[in-house]
């Protein structure tokens, strides 16, 4: 019904990667034996990282949460916040955001809390366009550009406090720290190789569960259990323990063949889905003509909020993709509370002292791991 269509927004197109990597993930969903034979020492005994209270200890929790300061976050999608006034108020762990666009277009980023007493300025986000925040404690008024209006009172701040945010294939990422944007440089670079401009958010959902924010993202770092937990699902159209594994500095690259990619020569973006990792808790999955978005920020060590969104290209948002882009989103939401309902019981099962013991069929765990040493 929308074949023609479709074919026209989609051409399967060449895939970025170098005959060596394309070789490699040939041979390894030919045999499915691991790739990488230095996980041995990885793994070596009392490595602190394999052991369960990894992701229990509250000690550790803190350390991690420095970490993620120095990392970008995601606040939103391009597409909610389009013309000057439109604004979202965003929670990232303890703390609010409000993202808008000012009068002259520019994407600003601002802490939800006016610089006189400290109050929330916007509870949630307001119907219409904004012209102005106004605080409703003392009424002390600031412009879109975070400019304070109210002049009764000399302070040294100019104005609202500032972040840095960026709109990257539609998804809007902010940073607490000045230099946070910039470490995802190299992921960005790659990912310039798909064309991602405008796309656009057609289904997002945001679910919290019991579990360390960890246990979510390791979820995502493997293929080994797409055999076992998506046996009704993925598993029927992807080869077993198929796919490989490449470190992009501290962030890293899934590659996992379809079925088709073993006879397509060459093959294209049809045969391969894609997860690029952020570290430290950020995967974009690139599907054929869509790309998913899964991000994790902790609320406390034993419970994360999980924003999972599907985007898809601004020109296909029409009624008659509107089955296709169905089809897509409720397999893809499917699939993930697979995993998430599965981290909640790895969760549980952590509550042992002892160690884990992550197979060679895991390499994205152990440069996980190691990223969060400062390895890379
Ligand atoms: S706290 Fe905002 S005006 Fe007083
Ligand atoms: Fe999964």
């Amino acid at each position: 019904m929308f074949e023609k269509e479709t074919a026209e927004l989609v051409r399967p197109k060449a895939l970025p990667f170098s005959s060596d990597v394309l070789e490699r993930i040939l041979k390894q969903s030919q045999t499915g034996t691991p790739e990488v034979s230095a996980i041995d020492s990885l793994r070596a005994k009392n490595r602190p990282m394999l052991k369960t209270e990894f992701y229990l200890d509250e000690k550790i929790y803190s350390s991690e949460l420095i970490l993620f300061e120095e990392r970008a976050a995601v606040a939103g999608f391009q597409d909610q916040v389009r013309s000057p006034g439109d604004h979202l108020v965003c929670r990232i762990r303890d703390r609010e955001l409000i993202v808008l666009r000012d009068e002259k277009n520019a994407l600003r980023a601002y802490y939800n809390s006016c610089i006189h007493r400290g109050t929330r300025l916007l509870s949630a986000k307001k119907e219409g366009l904004l012209k102005k925040i106004v605080c409703p404690y003392h009424s002390w008024t600031y412009a879109l550009d975070g400019k304070l209006l109210t002049s009764d009172c000399k302070v040294p701040e100019r104005g609202l406090r500032e972040l840095p945010i960026r709109d990257f294939a539609g998804i809007l990422f902010v940073g607490f720290q000045k230099n946070a944007l910039d470490r995802l440089e190299p992921v960005f670079r790659e990912l310039k190789n798909f064309e991602f401009d405008s796309y656009v958010p057609y289904e997002i959902k945001i679910t919290e569960g019991n579990y360390n924010w960890k246990v979510g993202v390791e979820i995502f770092l493997e293929s080994y259990h797409i055999s076992t937990v998506h046996k009704s699902s993925v598993a029927a159209v992807i080869p077993k323990n198929a796919s490989i594994f490449d470190p992009i500095g501290e962030h890293g690259r899934i590659l996992i063949p379809n079925r088709s990619f073993e006879n397509a020569s060459p093959p294209t973006r049809k045969d391969l889905i894609i997860t690029y990792f952020l570290f430290p808790s950020t995967l974009l999955v690139i599907f054929r003509d869509h790309f998913a978005m899964i991000h994790f920020q902790p609320i406390s060590r034993e419970k994360t909020v999980c924003t999972q969104a599907i985007l898809i290209p601004q020109k296909s948002k029409t009624p008659r993709m509107t089955p296709h882009w169905d089809f897509n989103s409720e397999f893809f939401f499917r699939t993930i509370s697979e995993d998430l309902a599965l981290a909640e019981e790895i969760q549980f099962g952590l509550k042992r002292e002892g160690f884990i013991f992550p197979s060679s069929w895991e390499p994205g765990i152990f440069h996980f791991h190691r990223s969060l040493e400062g390895e890379k």
